[in-house]
């Protein structure tokens, strides 16, 4: 069974003592609060890590990276390396965001190479796919997901899926207000768990989470939770409003099954 996961994330938003806050304020809310089978992540900026991982551990909460290096360690000015990320005791580590490959180059290479690096490290990542405006306009989403998934999967076997999220976030959604349809979002995740039985095993195939994001908010993120093969989501402005979050969370722990 694949695990159910409502994550944040914040992008470059809250400063320290900000970001400190909001994950004491919903790592509270998640320990009073009575949820079931729903995991919550928060993704900080990488400077709130170690105090956020701090703040949360042995708690209903888990802080994730936003990214990390595909290097072990060395000459990279600026970058953060997984065991950097693992030592400040953070276990999810978000890799391809959209805004990476867009902004940053990312490509599905260098997914690869991270995804490597995160599974290697045996904690769990989050691999963002998801396809442009133009590619949903021209009906060719499927094949931009299913390049990305060949390129951020290859070399990787059956055994490798038991600790693995994949993020559908049509980029055309992210931040943009737009947000896939339940049933857009409902085929899409399907068309990936097809992907993953063919490309492995049906058995692998369904212990994969994958989470849907794009504009999710309190109120779609219910119906968006209700599709058969949304595990949950990634969820990026209404994550940094607790009061928002909270209730997704809340949607998550009613609807995720
Ligand atoms: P959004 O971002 O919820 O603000 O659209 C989602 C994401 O980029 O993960």
């Amino acid at each position: 069974m694949a695990r159910k996961i409502v994550a944040g994330n914040w992008k470059m938003n809250q400063n320290f003592q900000e970001g400190i806050d909001l994950i004491t304020r919903i790592t509270d809310y998640c320990e009073s609060a009575d949820l079931h089978n729903v995991e919550v992540v928060i993704a900080p900026p990488s400077i709130h890590l170690a105090e956020g991982a701090k703040v949360s551990r042995g708690k209903k909460l888990s802080i994730a990276a936003q990214n990390c290096s595909e290097h072990e360690a060395g000459a990279y000015t600026g970058e953060i390396s997984v065991d950097m990320i693992t030592s400040c005791g953070v276990e999810v580590v978000i890799i391809g965001h959209s805004e990476r490959r867009q902004y940053y180059g990312e490509t599905d290479e260098l997914v690869n190479l991270k995804l490597k690096k995160v599974h290697n490290a045996g904690i769990l990542p989050i691999v963002c796919v998801g396809e442009s405006l133009e590619a949903r306009k021209s009906n060719t989403h499927e094949d931009v997901v299913r390049k990305q998934l060949d390129g951020a999967l290859a070399g990787f076997t059956d055994d490798d899926l038991d600790n693995l999220v994949i993020a559908y976030e049509p980029v055309w959604a992210i931040g943009t207000g737009e947000t896939a349809t339940p049933d857009q979002a409902q085929d899409m995740h399907h068309f990936i768990r097809k992907y993953l039985t063919k490309k492995f095993n049906a058995m692998a195939s369904d212990e994969v989470s994958i989470l849907y994001g794009g504009s999710v908010k309190p109120d779609n993120a219910k119906e968006l939770f209700a599709q058969p093969d949304v595990d949950g989501g990634l969820i990026g402005g209404a994550s940094l409003k607790y009061d928002d979050f909270v209730s997704i969370i809340e949607s998550g722990s009613s609807v995720l099954r």
